[in-house]
């Protein structure tokens, strides 16, 4: 029998559930989770329309590259479908761990692990290395897996403004010395585009005793020489002490990987939930990462394009006025500074047959409401020709 009360607790779950502002807000303006039914290169298709992709984070465009589909394929072929299990219990294979040795000598770390998302790697690692007591410092504008992470350890958390190691050191300097500290960057920001100042970071880490962790999700494979990430870019790769990151951008799989120091891996191996309890990376995710790695090693002129595309198109944005917040990247964020404007530039964006994010507060800083764009290797020709006539729209629109 149901006790009273129990009705009525549901109930409050349900109505929270079915009441909820931004969930009505999003059905009813239709401007997340499009499904396509098509897609060709950098085109893709909606209800029978078809857009250029400029949200997408295949920066090498190498999802639909034979080498990496065909590895995807044999794997398949090879292995099934699935491990289903837990690197931990029955589901660590070959081809896991020859996919962290390749890794690892590319990001120029010692070890590394796969897990099934970027996200589960970032915010497992923030988790597992840091205890009650310790403090993590964190950019105020990094990626929700890490702020997951933090929530998830017991350690206190001190905030600093958006790539500002002077205010990092402000922040250091008030601290316990003898307290453990763990340093959190992104290399590359996902929505600003902008690239740390890992040289000052580096610096102040050192300076401070902090152990530093990089989520590197938007340079690997970008930046660096050959696409070897941030890290590299600066040439500080034995300075950065965790690099973390994703298989769902420049290197056109699923997963994510952490690369650290053989003792770092293996303790996260036995003290990550995250990593014990879920199940591992699949075959063909697997393979078409290492796939793509191989790619990027041996045919340099994605990387040489993605950069031609990325300085052409942030041109583009700029001579028509608008905002990009200094992007340095092919991550090209317009800003347009309320949820309406972003609304309407975005909806404009769609009528001329291009598709973008947009992505508003809390998920960017108040007033900083934008449309997010990725620029990458695979936009062609006629690929700008489009994207010029629609920016031009909605730039006129707002
Ligand atoms: C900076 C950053 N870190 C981590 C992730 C999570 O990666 P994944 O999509 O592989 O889970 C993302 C994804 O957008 C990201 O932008």
């Amino acid at each position: 029998m149901k006790r009273p009360f129990t009705v009525r607790t549901r109930k409050l779950l349900l109505d929270r559930c079915s009441s909820d502002t931004p969930t009505k807000l999003r059905r009813r303006y239709d401007i997340w989770y499009h499904t396509f039914d098509e897609q060709k290169g950098s085109r893709v298709w909606a209800r029978g329309r078809e857009y250029v992709m400029l949200s997408s984070n295949d920066y090498l465009g190498l999802s639909t590259h034979p080498k990496v589909v065909e590895a995807g394929q044999r794997a398949l072929a090879k292995w099934g479908s699935s491990t289903t299990g837990a690197r931990l219990a029955n589901g660590s294979r070959s081809y896991h761990t020859e996919l962290e040795e390749a890794l690892a000598a590319f990001v120029g770390k010692e070890a590394c692990h796969v897990t099934n998302a970027g996200y589960i790697s970032c915010m497992s690692s923030i988790a597992a290395f840091t205890q009650r007591g310790d403090v993590i410092l964190v950019d105020k504008n990094i990626h929700s897996c890490i702020w997951d992470g933090i929530r998830l350890s017991s350690a206190s958390v001190e905030r600093f403004s958006h790539n500002s190691p002077e205010h990092l050191r402000e922040i250091l300097v008030q601290l316990d010395p003898k307290t453990a500290k763990l340093l959190v960057i992104e290399g590359v920001y996902s929505m600003e585009g902008h690239i740390a100042p890992l040289p000052e970071f580096t610096e102040i880490a050192s300076e401070f005793g902090c152990m530093l962790v990089m989520d590197d999700a938007h340079g690997l494979g970008v930046l660096g020489d050959g696409g070897r990430g941030t890290a590299s870019h600066f040439g500080l790769e034995n300075e950065v002490d965790v690099i973390c990151g994703s298989l769902s951008k420049a290197l056109s799989s699923t997963g994510g990987f952490v690369a650290s120091s053989t003792e770092m891996i293996e303790f996260l191996r036995t003290h990550s939930r995250q990593t014990i309890f879920s199940a591992a990376i699949s075959p063909a995710q697997a393979a078409c990462a290492l796939a793509a790695l191989e790619v990027i090693q041996t045919e340099p002129e994605h990387l040489t394009r993605l950069w031609e595309n990325t300085r052409r198109y942030r041109n583009l944005v700029t001579s028509l006025g608008l905002d990009v917040w200094g992007s340095d990247t092919p991550a090209v964020p317009i800003v347009l500074g309320s949820k309406e404007r972003a609304y309407e530039f975005w909806k404009r964006l769609m009528e001329k047959g291009v598709f973008s994010v947009m992505s508003i507060a809390p998920g960017v800083p108040v007033g900083k409401d934008l449309v997010r764009t990725a620029v990458s290797a695979r936009h062609s020709e006629e690929d700008f020709a489009i994207i010029e006539r629609a920016l031009a729209h909605a730039a006129r629109r707002i």
